[in-house]
Parts: C-alpha cells; structure tokens; sequence
C-alpha cells in the first residue's frame, strides 16, 4: 500500500487543505486508516465504529487485540452516544479540561464495538483540542479510534517523521501538521470505579484533577515494578518507548549524577559499547559521551516532556547501544515524564543516595 502524506498547516487551514482533510475524512468513512496530529502525540485513525477499522488498526501497529483503543469525539455531546452514563465527574471534568489532553473511561454503551474497546465494557474517550484533529474527526464521521501512531513498543511519535518512520506503505495517509505541543500522550482517568483513578499520568496532572475532583488515585502500577499486580490500562503491561540501547536512569545530586555518568560512559567505551546520555540544559556540558543529548531544561518541565520521545528515537538512529538519562522528580508533569522514562528504561534505576560507600 502506498501511504499518501498530506502537509496541512493546523494554524490556518486554506481551502485546498480543507479539501485534503475532508478526504482524509472520507478514507476513514470507507474503512482506512489516517495517521494525524493531536496536541499530545499523532494518532493512528479509524472508525471506531467500524470492526473491521479497529483490526486493521492493530495490524498496521503489530499491537496485541487486547489493548484497547481511545475513541476521540470532536463535541462534548457526542460522549452521550458512546457511554452508558455520564457521571457527575465525567461532566465536571469535561467542562474543565475538554477539548484537551485528558481520556476519561466510562461504561461502554452497546453499540460500541467490543474490537474497539479490546473486549472491554468500559471504553476510554479523548475530546482532543488540536484543530487539525477536530477537522479530521468531524469529516471522519464523528467517533475516531486512534492509538498512538507508532510501531508497537516503539516510543510514541512526535512527527509525522515518526510515523513515516513506523507505518509508511502499512496505512492509507498520513496529515503532517508538524510538531506536537505537548508529547506525551494524554492523561487516563478510570471514572468506572469508587474514587476516580490515574492509569496513565499526562499533562493533566494528579493536582489538576483533585481540585476538580477531590482525592484521585494513581494506579500503583505507573511507578513501580514491583507492586505484583497488572496495570488497569492493558497497553501499560506492555514493553515500551525502549529504545534499541540499554537505559539506566541514574538519580542524585547533580555533580553525583555527572562523575557517575561520565565513569560509566568511559568504561562502557572501552568495552567497546557505543553510548550516549540524556541530560538537561542545566548539566548538558559536563558530560562525555559518543552523544550527548540535551532534552529540554529543568526550568521548564514541558520542554523535557515535548523532546522525550523524539530524544529516544535519535538514540536508535544514532546506534547507541548504552544510553544514560538524568532522573526527574516525579510530581506534577515530571510523574508523566517519569513514568515514560521508567518503561523506557525497563525500570532500571541507580539511586547514587542509597548507594553504601
Ligand atoms: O494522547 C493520547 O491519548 C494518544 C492520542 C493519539 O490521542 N493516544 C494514545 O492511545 O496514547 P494508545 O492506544 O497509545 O494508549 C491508550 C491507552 C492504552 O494503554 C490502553 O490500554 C488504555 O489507554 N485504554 C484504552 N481503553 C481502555 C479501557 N477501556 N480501560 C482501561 N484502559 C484503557
Ligand atoms: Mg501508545
């Protein structure tokens, strides 16, 4: 197959743009599936009506049919067609934080097939606040299954660059609307049980949502390995972002966290290893490696979430076979950084403070 990219400009969309959006809206109305930006990540799309769309989804991604998809909805009412119920919370929620980087999951309403919601009765839905994605969503019928559109297990895509990357000639187009804003998919929230829970940590953070809320849990499961139990939302069992290389997040005091990284790298070398590190602005210069990657700075948390993903990826083009990554505190946006970063790794983590000297 050959997969069709179509540049459109989400700031002002010209007519012949509208023209190119409103057929990628008819691709997906037949059955095929458009990859397009979103403000957290670009998404792989197809009807989420439409069984045979969902299974075409998770070929085109090599993902496992028990993950299920995010239904995204381009107005607030069109939730009411998709779930059982809409809760107190739901509505709040959606007032507060909608169009935006937030999923809900709800009871599923019967005609929502069970291909989309991974065998499910609760389906997770996104209200997505990207123009172009809007577009998309109201010219595709209204109800748009959409993944992150990446290769399953590789690190969300940022780009449509990424998405050539992974999916050229496995689907029918591509919407480059450049580079995302935020880059790191949207926050889940279970609202199906008790006290309203984190599956996944985003851009909405915990705060954000107790101020709206009252108390929320997160799922244990996001932070730690060791909890014993599954994660809520099957896709985070799953092996992802890894890059190719080895990852070890390395934590303590900054000049700790160089000297340490630096010896490492300078071991590794002479064993031959390729390597490379993650660093801030704030540390970038001290460190030696084969390549130094600055990910954004610590003065500004959003920076580090935007080039995460897209840092992972260069580490893979660039062959590095041991990659370093300074730690981030795990509070507000850093619990989202943090939790990528974690899986990345596989949870490998030196702590330099609790090391015996
Ligand atoms: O920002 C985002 O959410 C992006 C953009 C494209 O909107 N989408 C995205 O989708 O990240 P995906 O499929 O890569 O991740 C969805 C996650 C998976 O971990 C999946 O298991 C979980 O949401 N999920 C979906 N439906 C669920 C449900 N009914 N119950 C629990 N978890 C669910
Ligand atoms: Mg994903």
């Amino acid at each position: 197959m050959e997969t069709e990219i179509v540049k459109v400009n989400h700031r002002c969309v010209s007519p012949e743009e509208e023209r190119k959006l409103r057929r990628a809206g008819e691709i997906l109305k037949a059955g095929g599936l458009v990859a397009f930006p979103t403000e957290t990540v670009y998404g792989l799309g197809g009807d989420a009506m439409n069984p045979q769309a969902a299974r075409k989804i998770y070929t085109a991604k090599g993902r496992p049919s028990d993950n299920p998809l995010i239904i995204h909805i381009g107005h607030f009412e069109d939730l009411f067609e998709i779930v059982k119920e809409v809760p107190a919370a739901a509505a709040r929620l959606g007032e507060v934080f909608w169009p935006g980087p937030l999923t809900m999951i709800l009871p599923k309403a019967e005609k929502v097939p069970y291909e989309t919601t991974g065998g499910l009765e609760t389906v997770a839905v996104r209200f997505p606040s990207h123009p172009v994605a809007r577009k998309l969503i109201e010219y595709g019928g209204g109800f748009v299954a959409a993944p992150s559109a990446n290769a399953s297990g590789r690190p969300s895509p940022t780009s449509a660059g990424h998405v050539v990357e992974d999916l050229s000639g496995r689907i029918d187009m591509i919407v480059d609307g450049g580079p995302v804003g935020i880059g790191v998919e949207s926050t889940i929230v279970d609202l199906t049980e008790g006290t309203p829970r984190i599956l996944r940590p985003g851009y909405i953070t915990q705060e954000m949502l107790e101020d709206i809320l009252g108390p929320v849990d997160i799922d244990v499961t996001m932070m730690r390995d060791d909890s014993g139990q599954a994660p809520k939302a099957p896709g985070m069992k799953y092996r992802h972002y890894a890059p190719a290389g080895r990852l070890v997040i390395v934590e303590g005091e900054p000049e700790e966290v160089v000297a340490y990284i630096n010896a490492q790298v300078l071991a590794d070398s002479r064993a031959g290893e390729r390597t490379g590190i993650l660093g801030t602005k704030e540390q970038f210069g001290k460190y030696h490696a084969d390549v130094v990657k600055c990910i954004g700075s610590r003065e500004e948390e959003e920076s580090i979430a935007r080039n995460l993903f897209s840092v992972l990826r260069e580490f893979d083009d660039e062959k590095v076979t041991r990659i370093y990554s300074e730690s981030f505190p795990a509070q507000g946006l850093g619990q989202a950084i943090m939790n990528r970063l974690l899986k990345a790794a596989g949870h490998s983590v030196v702590n330099l403070r609790n090391r015996e000297e």
